[in-house]
Formats: structure tokens, sequence, C-alpha cells
């Protein structure tokens, strides 16, 4: 296996979003489709893992202000399954590190559900955890007191973001519950 990492480019698409849909199918994010590469109006990175002309690893991160310091959003990273373990995450992420450099960034931040694997492996690269919270599906509002609506629309479920310690305590009908947690990286 000969990995190289390079930028994205355009043609690369359909191969990415490929790449991107069967890396998540199998962690929390399997309900997460895009059908269109995000696009990114500031400074970005966006890196892919080529193992013979195939894109098997992808990352994106944005670079953002905050106060007047320079952080940067890891908006995705994924490697297909069959090539995770073997270092090509890491590939990636090293590039991005060099281009954090590059653009005197202070800090990384990431945000993930509950895959052991994912918040492992942000652990192992030196991040820390600094918020958790909930993305909470119900099948209702809370006492079905659904809004307004046009005569047409029938309110089938709601996603929430529940700050909160236990969804089980919340008066909808709450069918799924998956924790997101963010981590930074001090540069
Ligand atoms: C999380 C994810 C991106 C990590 O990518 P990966 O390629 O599996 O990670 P790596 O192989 O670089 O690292 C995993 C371990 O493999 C091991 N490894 C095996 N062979 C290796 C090699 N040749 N070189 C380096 N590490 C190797 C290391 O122990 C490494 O552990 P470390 O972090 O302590 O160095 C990947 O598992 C993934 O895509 N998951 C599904 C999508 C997802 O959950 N994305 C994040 C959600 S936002």
């Amino acid at each position: 296996m000969t990995i190289t990492i390079d930028s994205y480019q355009a043609d690369l698409e359909k191969d990415w979003l490929k790449c991107r849909l069967i890396s998540f199918f199998e962690t929390d994010y399997y309900d997460d489709v895009i059908i269109e590469k995000p696009h990114y109006d500031g400074k970005s990175v966006e890196l892919v893992a080529l193992d013979d002309n195939r894109v098997v690893g992808l990352l994106d991160a944005e670079m953002n202000e905050d106060e007047g310091v320079t952080y940067c959003d890891l908006h995705c990273i994924a490697v297909l399954p069959q090539f995770q373990g073997q270092g090509v995450g890491k590939l990636l992420f090293d590039k991005l590190m060099e281009e954090t450099k590059k653009h005197g960034v202070k800090r990384i931040e990431v945000w993930t559900r509950e895959n052991e694997n994912a918040n492992n492996w942000y652990l192992r690269q030196g991040f820390k955890q600094f918020m958790e919270y909930w993305h909470v599906w119900s099948e209702s509002l809370p006492s079905d007191e659904v809004p307004e609506l046009p005569a047409s629309l029938r309110l089938k479920g709601a996603f929430w973001h529940y700050l909160g310690d236990n969804p089980e305590t919340l008066n909808i009908k709450v069918y799924d519950k998956r924790r997101c947690r963010g981590y930074e990286l001090l540069l």
C-alpha cells in the first residue's frame, strides 16, 4: 500500500463523497449524508489520501478568527474502513498540523459523536474534551404543543441539541439520542 496525501481537486468529488459515506456508515454519523462536497469561504485545508488515484481518506478543515486569534475547525476526517488503523488518518492529520503552523493557528476544534474509535483517536492526537451535549431525535414536541402550522403540514419528528444530563427525563418521545463531544487541541 502506497498512500499519498494530496490537495482535494474538484474532479475527485464523486470519489470523495463515496469515501465519506462509507467511512461514516458504521459510525454514529451514518445518517450525516451529503451529496455535494462542502465549499468554504475562508482559508481551508482540503486533503485526500490516495491509493493508486482512489480516495481512501479525506480531511476538511477551515481557519477562523475568534477575538483576533486564529483557530481551526476540523470539519471532517474519515478513512475507508479497510484502510483504518494503518496510519492514514495520522498522515492526513500531520499534514494539517504543517498547514496550521504556517497560518499561526493556536487551537484546533473538532466535534464527534459516541464512537469509541474516533473519540480515542482524538485523545491520542493530544485533543482534550471541552464540552459535551446530546443530539436527540423525538417523535413529538413537548406535550405535543405543535406551533401553528399550515393544514398541509404534519409534524413527524424533531431534532434537538440538549444541554442537560438525561434525555430520558424530557417530556418528549425520544427515539434516538447520541452524545456529541467537542475536543480542542491547543498549539
Ligand atoms: C478516526 C479515523 C479518521 C482515524 O483514522 P485511521 O487511519 O484509522 O487512524 P490511524 O491509523 O492513523 O491511527 C490509528 C492507530 O493505528 C495504528 N497504526 C497501525 N499501523 C500504523 C502505521 N503504519 N502508522 C501509524 N499508525 C499505525 C496506530 O496505533 C494508531 O494509533 P496512534 O493514534 O496511537 O498513533 C478513522 O478511524 C475513521 O475514519 N473513522 C470513521 C469516521 C469517523 O469516525 N471520523 C471522525 C468523526 S468526526
